[in-house]
C-alpha cells in the first residue's frame, strides 16, 4: 500500500490550506493509500529557525518524507510565493529528499494575481529535490473554501471537481509502472 505524506505549510491555527488537505486525505485513504498528515506549524519553531537538523521532531519529519511514496505539499500564498514556514522545513531536508517520489503541489491564496505561484515559485524548489513526478497542481482561492462548524470544509463545486481530478491523477501516478518500488519488467 503506497504511503502518502500530506504536508501543510500554513502557520495559521485555523488554516484553510490544512483543512483542504485533510479533506483530500480522506479521498486518498478511500483509494487504498496510507495517508500521514504533517502540519509544519506543529514542529518546534526554534528547531526550524535554527536549522537544528538533529532535533528529534525534525529527524522524525525527515524520516516521514523519506519513507513516503507520495507527498502532497500544500501552502498558502504569502507575498506572491509559498510560505516561509514550508521553506524552513524543506531547507532542513536532504538535498534529494523527494527522490523517486510522486509529488502533488497545492496552494491557496486570496488573489488570482498569484495563481502561478505554484509553477513559478514552488515547482522549481520541489524539482530540485529529485522527485520522479510532480503531478499537475492547483491554486485554490480562499473564498472557495468554506469552513463548516465541525471544522471540515465545503469547497466550491467547480474547484472541488478540479481538485478531485488532480488527486485521482496523483493517486494513479503513485500506483503506476514508474512509481517508487515498482520495477518495470
Ligand atoms: C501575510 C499574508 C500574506 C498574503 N499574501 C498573499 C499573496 O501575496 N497573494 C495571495 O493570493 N494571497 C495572499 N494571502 C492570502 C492567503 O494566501 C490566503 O488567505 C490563504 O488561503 C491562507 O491560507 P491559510 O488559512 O492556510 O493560512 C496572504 C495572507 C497573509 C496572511
Amino acid at each position: 500500500m503506497p504511503t502518502i505524506l500530506s504536508i501543510s505549510g500554513s502557520p495559521s491555527p485555523t488554516s484553510r490550506t490544512a483543512r483542504l488537505l485533510r479533506s483530500l486525505d480522506s479521498r486518498l485513504t478511500a483509494q487504498g493509500h496510507q495517508v500521514i498528515p504533517l502540519d509544519v506549524r506543529t514542529l518546534p519553531a526554534e528547531a526550524l529557525l535554527h536549522a537544528d537538523f538533529g532535533h528529534p521532531e525534525i529527524v522524525r519529519a525527515t524520516e516521514l518524507v523519506t519513507r513516503a511514496d507520495g507527498v502532497v505539499i500544500g501552502t498558502p500564498v504569502y507575498k506572491a510565493a509559498y510560505s516561509g514556514l514550508l521553506k524552513s522545513l524543506l531547507d532542513l531536508l536532504p538535498q534529494f529528499a523527494l527522490e523517486g517520489k510522486t509529488v502533488l503541489p497545492l496552494a491557496t491564496g486570496g488573489s488570482t494575481a498569484h495563481v502561478l505561484a505554484i509553477d513559478y515559485g514552488l515547482r522549481p524548489v520541489l524539482a530540485s529535490m529529485g522527485p520522479a513526478h510532480i503531478t499537475p497542481g492547483w491554486f485554490v482561492l480562499d473564498k472557495h473554501i468554506e469552513v463548516g462548524k465541525d471544522g471540515g470544509v465545503v469547497v466550491d463545486p467547480t474547484t472541488r471537481e478540479a481538485l478531485e481530478r488532480l488527486v485521482d491523477q496523483f493517486s494513479a501516478a503513485l500506483s503506476g509502472p514508474y512509481s517508487a518500488g515498482v520495477v518495470a519488467a
